[in-house]
């Protein structure tokens, strides 16, 4: 059974590699302009240098690719249930999808401004995020091609919204955080994020 499930892993890996050969004629933004375009409606949110809109929108520019890329897809599919992401996801075809993260992933994440308070002294319990997301916070890649996002330099306001969520089980697209999620109080939730979002 197990070597079975290698088995089906290791086939879709070939066909992804296969298809990532294929790549020279991959969508571009840069030569594309509809494709071009429907990325520059991103900004409209997200920022035109990368900054939000507003603290309860994630920065994405800079952020991992394969986390971008995967969360096109569960916006797309209603695996993460966010209504204006469906939309904005269902913009980009299948095959722009790819293109699209690797097109933000190459962007610089937004600098800190100089003026930012000093980081509070790390919450109790932020060193098990560590295990997964990286000793500094900046996300990292995992097995089979999946990557945790970066947390550090995220909003406060969109940080501990999206731990509440994994909580109380509105987000289910990762069954590892909302066990985690769940096992956390508000309290230490808050103080964590209050944390990241200063790093
Ligand atoms: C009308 C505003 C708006 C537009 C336009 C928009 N987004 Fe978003 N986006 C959001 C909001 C709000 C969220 C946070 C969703 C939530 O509450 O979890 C989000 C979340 C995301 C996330 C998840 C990031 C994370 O850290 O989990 C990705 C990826 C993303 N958007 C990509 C895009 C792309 C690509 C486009 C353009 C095709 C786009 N967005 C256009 C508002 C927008
Ligand atoms: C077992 C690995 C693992 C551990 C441990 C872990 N995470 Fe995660 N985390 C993930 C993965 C994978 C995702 C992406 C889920 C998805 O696909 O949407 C994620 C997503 C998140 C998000 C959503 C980010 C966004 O942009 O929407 C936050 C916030 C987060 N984790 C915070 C934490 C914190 C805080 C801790 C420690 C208390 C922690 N995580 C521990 C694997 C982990």
């Amino acid at each position: 059974m197990r070597v079975r499930i290698v088995f089906g892993v290791l086939t879709v890996m070939a066909t992804l590699a296969a298809s990532a050969k294929a790549a020279d004629n991959a969508p571009d933004p840069a030569t594309q302009r509809e494709f071009g375009a429907k990325l520059l409606v991103c900004n409209a949110c997200h920022g035109n240098n990368g900054v939000p809109r507003s603290a309860a929108i994630p920065v994405i520019w800079g952020q991992q690719e394969n986390y971008l890329a995967k969360q096109l897809h569960d916006f797309e599919s209603g695996d993460r249930n966010v209504e204006v992401m469906e939309w904005m996801a269902k913009t980009l075809s299948q095959e722009e999808v790819s293109p699209a993260a690797a097109n933000i992933a190459k962007k610089s994440w937004p600098a800190r401004a100089a003026s930012a308070a000093p980081s509070p002294p790390a919450p109790r319990g932020i060193a098990v995020c560590q295990a997964c997301h990286a000793q500094n916070f900046l996300g990292a890649e995992q097995a089979e091609g999946m990557s945790t996002p970066r947390l550090a330099g995220q909003s406060y306001d969109y940080l501990v919204e999206a731990m509440r969520r994994f909580a109380d089980g509105e987000r289910t697209n990762n069954a590892d955080m909302v066990m985690i999620m769940k096992a956390i109080s508000p309290t230490d939730r808050e103080a964590m994020a209050r944390y990241l979002s200063s790093l």
